[in-house]
């Protein structure tokens, strides 16, 4: 164990602590956390911990998310800069807007947003749950923010809806492009390509499997197949080569990196515990607000 893995270790035992982690964040700190998943997944288990403080590896979303769920908690944020851009690409002018035009509308918000536009949402979806969530919404008309490509692949699955979109992306996933994937397939032909559904829509038509971070390293586990192509992040790598010694993985673009997620350190989670600084902080009015459709996803996910 690390001068810094011994460190943590005994400042989790003294702050009454755990550590959740993204798939994107730095191998060493996947390495130290209690748990790692995907959006939907940390998004649950922080509701059911016994432990009084949630040190967040993940960008405020994440922390923002864990603390409107579990407003008694203290959810540290080690790195306060690591934010998601796609989060700050719509605003409420943009929902009051819609609302304005369709009566039978539900604004579905994806979880990579601030806590301030999901006061306006009525329910939040990650890419693991969102089709479950949509196609059991009685309301037609879906107003899906903020991310355009999720949004799209969620409504080519459900063409019984009648989506309004709003123009939000990942520049992570986007950087991933259509000749990226057919140049992959061409060096190693006959891998299946898997990509997450915030990719665009012409690498999504090339993908084998789409799915969330959980859902492509799941997919990758209990396959036969013992080589991948990877359209996501590249910090997934840590878990799938963990679960899978013997497979290999490509990636196939050049910036499948995200910077944000990069920003949490060792050091900075030690910082974090030993100050029990910076914590999420969010008025109790905006709280409630937000947590009610946060609420009524991990009611619909099930
Ligand atoms: P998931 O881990 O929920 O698939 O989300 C990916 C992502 O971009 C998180 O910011
Ligand atoms: Fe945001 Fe994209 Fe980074 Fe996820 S990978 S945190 S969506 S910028």
């Amino acid at each position: 164990m690390s001068t810094e893995e011994e460190k943590i270790r005994q400042l989790k035992e003294e702050r009454d602590a755990v550590i959740l982690a993204h798939y994107y964040v730095p191998d060493e700190v996947q390495a130290v956390a209690d748990y790692i998943g995907d959006s939907y997944g940390l998004a649950k288990i922080a509701t059911t911990l016994p432990q009084k403080t949630i040190c967040f590896a993940g960008v405020t979303f994440m922390s923002e998310s864990a603390k409107i769920l579990n407003p008694d908690k203290t959810v540290l944020v080690p790195e306060p800069m690591a934010d998601c851009p796609m989060a700050h690409m719509v605003e409420p002018e943009d929902i009051e807007a819609v609302r304005g035009q369709y009566e039978d509308l539900a604004v579905v918000c994806y979880i990579n947003s601030t806590a301030e536009i999901k006061k306006y949402c009525d329910v939040i979806v990650t890419s693991s749950n969102a089709l479950k969530i949509v196609s059991k919404l009685p309301q037609k008309n879906i107003y899906f923010i903020p991310d355009e490509n999720l949004g799209r692949y969620i409504a080519s699955q459900l063409p019984e809806k009648h989506f309004i979109f709003n123009e939000g992306f990942c520049h992570v996933h986007t950087s991933i492009t259509k000749e990226n994937v057919e140049r992959a397939k061409a060096a190693h032909p006959g891998l299946k390509v898997l990509a997450h559904p915030e990719c665009k829509a012409d690498v999504l038509a090339q993908a084998d499997y789409i799915g969330s971070t959980s859902g492509i390293i799941k997919y990758a586990t209990e396959s036969e197949d013992q080589a991948f192509l990877i359209c996501t992040e590249l910090g997934v790598l840590y878990d799938l080569r963990r679960k899978n010694p013997g497979k290999q993985f490509y990636s196939v673009g050049h910036r499948q990196f995200c910077p944000n997620m990069k920003r949490i350190t060792l050091n900075k989670i030690i910082k974090s515990l030993e100050t029990m600084a910076p914590a999420m902080e969010i008025d109790a009015a905006s709280r409630e607000k937000a947590a009610a459709p946060l609420k009524k996803m991990l009611a619909l996910a099930e």
